[in-house]
């Protein structure tokens, strides 16, 4: 498929990423973690449903044992919602405490929701803990957090595809692209 021919989707205004390029960053990526963790079986951990695709495509280049669970989130109002407050909706299945814990997210902008979840995750008690992104957007960071495994820097525009959605639309993009018009410049609450 032509990424740039994008019939099927005529929303999509352009193309930031293309399908090629990140799977062959998501290979390197999961090169890394596999040589980090050989023999360790480490966990993935997620949060849904953004990161779904990225997960898939990453557990499968790691050549080895490792496992997955997922956390389900929803955000409170406004308020709570800025100082990065969310609910377990979903909690893990698998307890994490003296486990390899690799935490795998799609696309971080403030680092509000991830610095809440990291700090319910420590206080589990992993052996370890290591934050792996794919998408970094830099410009709205609001609370550092300490990132082991980065895919890509995005400008600060609203992108959609590979698991980032526009009100749920658009997850299944095998690529990341802008929206036409002014459904770049919507407000996105939807969390994950
Ligand atoms: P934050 O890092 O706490 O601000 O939360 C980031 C969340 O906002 C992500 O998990 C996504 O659900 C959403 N998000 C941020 N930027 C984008 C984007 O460009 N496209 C789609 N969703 C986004
Ligand atoms: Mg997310």
């Amino acid at each position: 498929m032509n990424d740039t021919e994008n019939g099927v989707f005529p929303e999509i205004q352009e193309v930031i990423i293309s399908q090629d390029q990140i799977l062959e960053k998501v290979r390197q990526i999961g090169g890394q973690i596999a040589t980090d963790y050989q023999y360790k079986n480490p966990l993935f951990i997620g949060v849904l449903k953004g990161v779904l695709f990225f997960m898939a495509d990453l557990m499968r280049s790691v050549p080895y044992s490792c496992e997955v669970d997922f956390l389900a989130i929803s955000n409170y109002n406004t308020d709570a919602r800025k100082k990065g407050m969310v609910r377990l909706v979903k909690d893990l299945d698998i307890p994490i405490n003296g486990r390899d814990v690799v935490f795998v997210e799609d696309v971080i902008d403030t680092g509000l929701t991830l610095n809440y979840i990291l700090k319910n995750l420590r206080d589990r008690s992993p052996a370890s803990l290591e934050v792996c992104v794919l998408f970094n957007k830099p410009a709205h960071r609001l609370i550092e957090i300490p990132i082991k495994y980065k895919g890509f820097d995005l400008p600060d525009r609203f992108v959609v595809g590979y698991g980032l959605d526009h009100h749920e639309k658009y997850r299944n993009l095998p690529y990341v692209g802008l929206l036409k018009g002014d459904a770049i410049h919507l407000p996105h609450f939807s969390g994950d």
